[in-house]
């Protein structure tokens, strides 16, 4: 599995009915190229539908409430979202970061929550540009990383995605020997988080990924594949970064 590229969509809030054909058409170039694990998270609202229309293809979640159920308006539990064909969530993503105020103890909540139903979870780090202008990337990084670590990690359920903030939704991608450090400063992390089994957890970049960069992300060391927002809107975007995932 290690080995295996995982291209991993975030749909974010886009995507109503009418988009269930573009997922249809990812699905399928995603059962053509075997070799590469592929998934979508589409908003909440089709993700049962998504799932039954696609009963092969991996569907996640953008988040999951840390609690079983109970007064929280709004909030979705984990199984709430396995009873609609999730298979994982997206948690701590640096949007949710933001603008809900989500705190690492909370995402570390809600990544046992979701492995508690035997459900996978993509626990999403990353530093704003003013902090990697400051020189602390590293260090604020592997602080989110720490503090929203789950218990009993294993990588087969638990992978991680070093998403910059700045490179996010802007077509601005870091170079790839900062993607490189990085990455290799997270799996260090890893080592001294985990008993066993840090080698083998995929970590993923995020963060204006597309066709025409994504061979070139993807081959760099430590790199497991791609979390991609914009470029997984359709098929005709997002299967050449699936494309490029088998040629890396
Ligand atoms: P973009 O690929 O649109 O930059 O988004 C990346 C992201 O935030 C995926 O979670």
């Amino acid at each position: 599995m290690a080995n295996r590229k995982y291209i991993v969509g975030n749909w974010k809030m886009n995507g109503l009915q009418s988009e269930l054909s573009d997922m249809a058409a990812i699905a399928q170039i995603a059962a053509a190229h075997s070799s590469v694990d592929v998934a979508i998270c589409p908003p909440l609202t089709l993700v049962a539908t998504a799932s039954a229309q696609n009963p092969d293809f991996s569907i996640g979640t953008q988040d999951c409430h840390f609690n079983e159920k109970g007064a929280h308006t709004g909030c979705i539990s984990a199984a709430m979202i396995q009873q609609a064909g999730a298979s994982f969530s997206i948690l701590g993503h640096s949007e949710r970061r933001a603008d809900q105020h989500e705190t690492d103890a909370e995402i570390k909540a809600k990544a046992e929550a979701v492995h508690a139903l035997g459900l996978g979870a993509i626990i999403c780090v990353g530093e704003t540009e003013a902090e990697r202008d400051a020189g602390k990337a590293v260090e604020v990084v592997c602080g989110q990383l720490a503090g929203s670590f789950p218990d009993h990690a294993d990588p087969s359920w638990l992978t991680i995605a070093y998403e910059p903030v700045w490179a996010i939704g802007t077509g601005r991608v870091p170079q790839a020997r900062d993607v490189e450090e990085m990455h290799a400063a997270i799996r260090e992390k890893l080592k001294t988080l985990m008993n066993s089994g840090a080698d083998a957890v995929r970590i993923l970049y995020g963060g204006s990924m597309n066709g025409a960069n994504a061979a070139e992300l993807l081959a760099v060391a430590n790199v497991g594949g791609g979390l991609v927002g914009g470029a997984s809107l359709t098929a005709e975007k997002f299967g050449p970064i699936i494309e490029a995932a088998v040629t890396s």
